[in-house]
């Protein structure tokens, strides 16, 4: 029987890149997305044939829900549960930018309330829904199974960035998510990490791309390109293949090194 890995925000970018290497891994899956049914088609199709391509058998199913709505994090999970009937991998994947970058003296209250619901609010209770489940999952099964949960952050968890100030606060808030499950969890057998990735070619960086592209070619960070979807997909694969099974709470940067201080 394939594991089972949920995935939010599946249907572009970091969480497509993520969908892929699951695939491969042979990880059947539950694509999430929120109003871009064509894009999870197309996430859903390019999974099957990854798959096929390395001669793996799985099913994916592509799931709308908005993760910021209680309602639709119940249904996700239940769509999960009756589809596959377990949970093996969460990944808290999806995020939202502010639609305007706004100077933090003139910021809304509007777009903090809605980066904080979906940046931080959703993952937060979708993980409490999940992690009921694999624990219920690890009572019956015993340490057969191996549930984890992943969630994606960004270097602006601890970076200032003076025109989006509500996204930085989101996902510093979203970063104790980790320490928190991974301290509540670890007595189930459930490991929980965290991932932080740079600056990933995305929809998301493509309104600013000329300008990363500027400071990337002016050493940003150590390692001088654009990260990928591919990038932090490999590094959930990484987690998702049991490697790091005495480690609970990390965050594994994926940032081409861009956290490291240098002189
Ligand atoms: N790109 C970067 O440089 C970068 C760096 C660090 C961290 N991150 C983080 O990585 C994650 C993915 O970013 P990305 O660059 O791949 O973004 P993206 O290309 O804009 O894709 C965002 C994804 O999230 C989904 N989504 C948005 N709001 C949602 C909601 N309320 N409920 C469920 N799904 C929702 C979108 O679904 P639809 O397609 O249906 O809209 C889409 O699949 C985010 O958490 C982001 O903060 C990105």
């Amino acid at each position: 029987m394939n594991r089972v890995a949920l995935i939010t925000g599946a249907s572009r970018g970091i969480g497509r890149g993520i969908a892929l290497e699951l695939a491969k891994l042979g990880h059947d899956l539950v694509l999430n997305y929120a109003g871009n049914r064509v894009a999870a088609g197309q996430t859903q199709h390019d999974c099957l044939a990854a798959a096929v391509a390395t001669g793996k058998a799985i099913r994916a199913e592509i799931r709308q829900a908005d993760i910021s709505r209680a309602a639709d994090r119940q249904a996700l999970i239940e769509f999960t549960r009756t589809s596959f009937g377990r949970l093996d991998l969460l990944v808290n994947n999806a995020g939202v930018a502010p639609d305007v970058r706004a100077d933090i003296l003139d910021a809304s209250e509007e777009s903090f309330d809605r980066l904080i619901a979906i940046n931080v609010k959703g993952p937060y209770f979708l993980t409490q829904l999940a992690a009921k489940w694999m624990i219920e999952q690890v009572t019956h099964h015993g340490s057969r199974i191996t549930p984890k949960i992943i969630t994606i952050s960004s270097i602006s968890a601890y970076t200032a960035s003076t025109n989006r100030g509500d996204y930085c606060l989101s996902k510093a808030a979203l970063s104790m998510l980790t320490p928190l499950f991974a301290a509540r969890l670890a007595e189930h057998g459930i490991n929980v990490y965290e991932i932080r990735p740079g600056i990933i070619a995305t929809d998301m960086t493509g309104p600013v791309q000329e300008k990363y592209d500027r400071l990337i070619a002016d050493g940003l960070s150590p390692i001088k390109r654009w990260g990928t979807p591919e990038d932090v997909g490999k590094a959930v694969a990484a987690i998702a293949q049991d490697a790091l099974p005495f480690s609970t709470g990390e965050i594994i940067n994926v940032d081409g090194g861009f956290h490291l201080r240098r002189l």
